[in-house]
C-alpha cells in the first residue's frame, strides 16, 4: 500500500493504482478526459486529465501514471485549469461546433469539458477549418463524422483489443489524421455499438437511435438484457411510455462495461404489433376481445375442480418469481410439476461466442433447475403433453412454433395462453390472457454464472395486460389458496424459502453487481 495526498484528502491505495483513479476516488469525480476507459489499454493521447504533482517540473496526465509513496497531487489549481482549458482549445480548433444537429448533444464530452473549462469566443473562423467527410455509414449499425472525432482511439482499441476485430484506424498525421475503416472493410462485428457508446462525441452515432429522441428528454431505468443467459447489466432509455435504446451498465463480474448488438435489439418487441393488449377468447372459430370478467369466468370453465388442468409448460424467459408462482398454481390446477416444462430448448439456443453471448438466448434457464422443475425439448415436450389428459396452460413459450408435434398433441383439447404476443401459440389457443412484456415489470433473473440480477419496471403495460406475478396470485387465490402472495417482496421471501440455493438470502435488496448464492459460489448447486 502506499499513501498519496489529492488535493488535501489523504488516502491509501493499492501500489499499481492508476493517478486516474486515484483522483476520482479523491475528487468524487473523474478528471476531465477522452481517451482513458477502465476497461481498455491506456493511450495517453488527449492530454486532457494533467495534474499538479509536487516535486515534478511539468504537469503529468494521470491515467498513465502509478500512484507512489508521498505523492502529492492537484488536481483543481490555476496552472491544471489553464492547461486543460489550453487543451480543449486544441481539441475544437477544427471541430465544427455542429451541436444542434448532433445527437450526442446532451451527452457529449466535449460539450461538457467546454462548459467547465472553456466559455471563450472562439477566434477560429468556420472557414478557417479543416473540413473532413460527414455522415459516412461505415457499418451495418452505425455511422461516422470524421469531423466531430477528437482521434482519442477509444474506438480503435475496442476493435484490437475488445472485439480482435480491428476494423478501424487512424489514418494520416496532424491535422489531416482521421479515424477511418481499413479499405474495402466495415465496422460489422456483433459488438459494433459499443463504439457509439464510448466515443466522447457525436462521431459515431448509432443508426438506429439517430435523430429519434433528444437524450435529454429520456429517462433511464436500469435492467437486465433478457437476450440470453449473460444476463449484460443495461440502461432502459425511455420516454412517454417508449422504449428507444438499451445502453450497457458497467458491471465488472458479468459484462465489465460492453453488451453485444444483438442484445440491443431486444427492445423492438415492446412497441411492434403482435403484443397482446386485451383478453381473448375463441368464439365462432376466431380469437375476439373479451372483458376481464370474461375471461376469468372462461378460464373457470376451462379448469376446475372437475376439470383438471393436464399439462402447464413455462418459458425460462420469464422471472424466477413468475416461474415459481406458476409452477404452484400448475400444482393446484391440477397438473402434476412434470408437465412444467422450459419449453422449446432448441429454440431458444443461437449462436455463442467467447466474449458476452451465450449460445443459450433464455435469460433465465438457471431458474429451472433451482425450482427442480424438469425441460423435456421439443418432440418430447409434445409427447409429454399429448399424454396428459385436459387443459393444457402455456405461459411465455411458443411450442406451437418450435416444438414438432405440438399441434397434433393438443388438437380437440382447450389451450390457455399467457403471454405478451400473438404468437403461433396464442392464435391457435381459446384463451389468451394479455400480460408484461421485461421492461414493463420488476423480477429476478439467474444467469448462467448462477447470479441472481433484478430488472426493473421502465414503462407501462399496454392495454388491459397484466401484471404477470398478480395475475397468477389471483388466480392461485380463486383456485382455493389462502396464502397466494399478496405482494412482490412478499412473493420472493416465499421463493427464497423454497430454493435451497437461495436459503437465507434476502431477495429484497441485491449487491449491485448481483448475488451470487454461498451453495452456488462453493460449487454445491446451479448451473455454472
Ligand atoms: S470516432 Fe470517437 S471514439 Fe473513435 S477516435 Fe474519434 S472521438 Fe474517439
Ligand atoms: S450478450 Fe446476451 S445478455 Fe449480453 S447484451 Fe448480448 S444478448 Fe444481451
Ligand atoms: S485521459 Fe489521460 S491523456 Fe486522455
Amino acid at each position: 500500500m502506499v499513501k498519496v495526498t489529492i488535493d488535501g484528502t489523504e488516502l491509501e491505495l493499492a501500489a499499481g493504482t492508476s493517478l486516474f483513479d486515484a483522483c476520482r476516488r479523491a475528487r468524487g469525480e473523474a478528471l476531465p478526459h477522452f481517451c482513458y476507459h477502465p476497461d481498455l489499454s491506456v493511450a495517453g493521447v488527449c492530454r486532457l486529465c494533467q495534474v499538479e504533482v509536487e516535486g515534478m517540473p511539468k504537469l503529468t496526465i494521470a491515467c498513465n501514471t502509478a500512484v507512489r509513496e508521498g505523492m502529492v497531487v492537484h488536481t483543481r489549481s490555476e496552472k491544471v485549469r489553464r492547461a486543460a482549458q489550453q487543451i480543449l482549445e486544441m481539441h475544437l480548433i477544427n471541430h465544427p461546433v455542429d451541436c444542434p444537429i448532433c445527437d450526442q448533444a446532451g451527452e457529449c464530452g466535449l460539450q461538457d469539458q467546454y462548459m467547465t473549462y472553456g466559455l471563450y469566443e472562439s477566434e477560429v473562423g468556420k472557414s478557417d477549418k479543416v473540413h473532413k467527410a460527414k455522415v459516412q455509414v461505415i457499418g451495418p449499425r452505425v455511422v461516422l463524422d470524421k469531423e466531430r472525432c477528437v482521434l482519442c482511439s477509444r474506438c480503435v482499441r475496442f476493435c484490437d483489443e475488445v472485439t480482435r476485430t480491428g476494423e478501424l484506424g487512424i489514418f494520416n498525421r496532424g491535422d489531416r489524421a482521421e479515424i477511418g475503416v481499413a479499405p474495402g472493410h466495415q465496422l460489422d462485428n456483433a459488438y459494433s455499438l459499443n463504439t457509439v457508446d464510448i466515443c466522447p462525441v457525436g462521431a459515431l452515432t448509432s443508426l438506429d437511435f439517430r435523430f429519434k429522441k433528444r437524450v435529454w428528454l429520456l429517462r433511464s431505468t436500469p435492467s437486465i438484457c433478457h437476450g440470453c443467459a449473460t444476463g449484460c447489466n443495461v440502461r432502459v432509455d425511455h420516454e412517454a411510455g417508449t422504449v428507444y435504446r438499451l445502453k450497457p451498465r458497467r458491471n465488472a463480474a458479468v459484462n465489465g462495461a460492453w453488451m453485444c448488438d444483438e442484445g440491443r435489439d431486444t427492445y423492438r418487441p415492446l412497441h411492434d404489433a403482435q403484443r397482446l393488449r386485451e383478453p381473448l377468447l375463441r368464439r365462432d372459430g376466431a380469437l375476439r376481445s373479451a372483458t376481464w370478467p370474461e375471461a376469468w369466468a372462461a378460464l373457470g370453465a376451462a379448469v376446475g375442480p372437475d376439470a383438471p388442468l393436464g399439462a402447464a409448460v413455462v418459458s425460462p424467459r420469464q422471472t424466477l418469481e413468475e416461474i415459481a408462482l406458476f409452477a404452484r398454481l400448475a400444482a393446484a390446477l391440477g397438473a402434476p410439476t412434470a408437465g412444467v416444462s422450459g419449453g422449446a430448448r432448441e429454440a431458444d439456443r443461437g449462436e455463442g461466442d467467447d466474449l458476452l453471448r451465450s449460445a443459450d438466448r433464455a435469460p433465465n434457464r438457471a431458474s429451472l433447475a433451482w425450482l427442480g422443475l424438469a425441460e423435456p425439448a421439443g418432440a418430447d415436450l409434445a409427447a409429454r403433453v399429448r399424454a396428459a389428459r385436459g387443459a393444457v396452460l402455456v405461459y411465455g413459450a411458443d411450442p406451437a412454433a418450435d416444438a414438432p408435434g405440438w399441434r397434433e398433441a393438443v388438437a380437440g383439447r382447450t389451450v390457455i395462453h399467457l403471454g405478451t404476443r400473438r404468437s403461433a401459440t396464442a392464435e391457435a389457443a381459446d384463451i389468451v390472457i394479455p400480460l408484461s412484456a421485461w421492461a414493463e415489470k420488476d423480477g429476478l433473473l439467474v444467469n448462467r454464472q448462477g447470479r441472481v440480477q433484478a430488472s426493473h419496471r421502465a414503462i407501462a403495460r399496454p392495454g388491459l395486460a397484466l401484471e404477470d406475478w398478480r395475475f397468477l396470485a389471483d388466480w392461485l387465490a380463486a383456485a382455493g389458496a389462502t396464502d397466494a402472495p399478496a405482494s412482490l417482496p412478499d412473493l420472493r421471501r416465499w421463493v427464497a424459502g423454497r430454493v435451497p440455493a437461495l436459503a437465507g438470502a434476502d431477495l429484497a435488496v441485491l449487491p449491485p453487481e448481483g448475488l451470487v448464492p454461498d451453495a452456488v459460489a462453493t460449487g454445491s448447486g446451479g448451473e455454472r
